[in-house]
């Protein structure tokens, strides 16, 4: 049975109810994280908390919780639910309203509810495990606030499904100037011998903290080089390797594109070594 929380209250997910009058599912107007964890610890909590923060002051919604009160809700979440390999999905809404209308209502008592759901073993770099991916490719078409985490996620969700359609469990999303921008729930990096390469951030990508993690590990820890700029089409298209990251995935292997095949349809050396160090620094470097 997986153990819920909402609003001061841990109980049984099955018996958590929200108002329809909340504005979370009215207009989608909330903003969520999800944390991966191993053995009751969490990766990179405090890189999540601080994007959390960031993306409660883009939407102007203040919380009557601390960064530890919301440390401590979690831990009790993963202890709960049985400290095995658990992501804690959490989504802080701007609360029930009377009645409903676009503007902020005048008093707001934000709707806090997390829950725990399994997520894969953590990965470890080996070639022979790995999950491979298929994408397919796109024009994003979302809104202009995608550094945003915000709930409102139907842009996301539709092109995830034009890659699902398309036989991929993934797609690619690329600009108006096909330059890469992200996938649409990852973010993407491309390998050129021993060059890695993914976009800045702007409005149009989320500050994934697994890219944030890899970009930090790669450069203490490795020797290749990262580089953080534009990324076009072409340069995917012809790229030795192709990864998606995003925290339930840390770094992910693609091993086709549109059909094509990257890579020989195999995990990549690099992507070996990156999610290799990545496995020996995600608790050390980032807790
Ligand atoms: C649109 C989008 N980009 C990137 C990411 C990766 O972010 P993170 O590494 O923080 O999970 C996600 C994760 O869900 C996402 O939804």
């Amino acid at each position: 049975m997986t153990i819920a929380y909402l609003n001061n209250e841990f109980l049984p997910l099955e018996d958590a109810r929200v108002s329809p009058m909340d504005r979370g599912f009215l207009f989608g107007d909330g903003i969520y994280e999800v944390i991966p964890s191993y053995g009751g610890r969490l990766v990179g909590a405090h890189l999540h908390l601080n994007r959390l923060e960031r993306g409660l002051r883009e939407v102007q919604m203040d919380i009557p919780w601390t960064r530890d009160d919301l440390l401590d809700i979690f831990k009790e979440l993963l202890t709960r639910n049985g400290n095995g390999n658990l992501g804690i999905y959490l989504q802080i809404t701007r609360g029930v309203t009377p009645k409903r209308g676009h503007a902020f209502p005048e008093v707001v008592r934000p709707t806090f509810f997390a829950y725990a759901f399994d997520i894969p073993a953590p990965p470890d770099g080996n070639i022979d495990s790995a999950t491979l991916w298929t994408v397919s490719t796109g024009e994003d078409l979302r809104w202009q606030r995608c550094h945003i985490k915000s709930t409102s996620l139907l842009g996301n969700v539709l092109h995830m499904m034009e890659g699902v359609n398309a036989g991929a469990s993934e797609i690619l999303l690329f600009d108006e100037d096909d330059f890469l921008t992200e996938a649409a729930a990852c973010n993407v990096f491309i390998v050129e011998g021993s060059v890695i390469r993914t976009p800045a951030l702007d409005h149009q990508k989320l500050a994934g903290v697994t890219r944030d993690m890899t970009i930090t590990t790669l450069r203490q820890y490795s020797d290749f080089k990262v580089r953080v700029e534009p990324v076009s089409r072409a340069d995917v298209l012809k790229a030795d390797e192709v990864w998606l990251s995003s925290s339930t995935k840390e770094i992910a292997p693609v091993i086709a594109i549109d059909g094509r095949v990257v890579g020989g349809g195999v995990a990549g050396p690099v992507w070996a070594a990156a999610q290799t160090l990545l496995a020996q620094h995600r608790f050390d470097t980032f807790e």
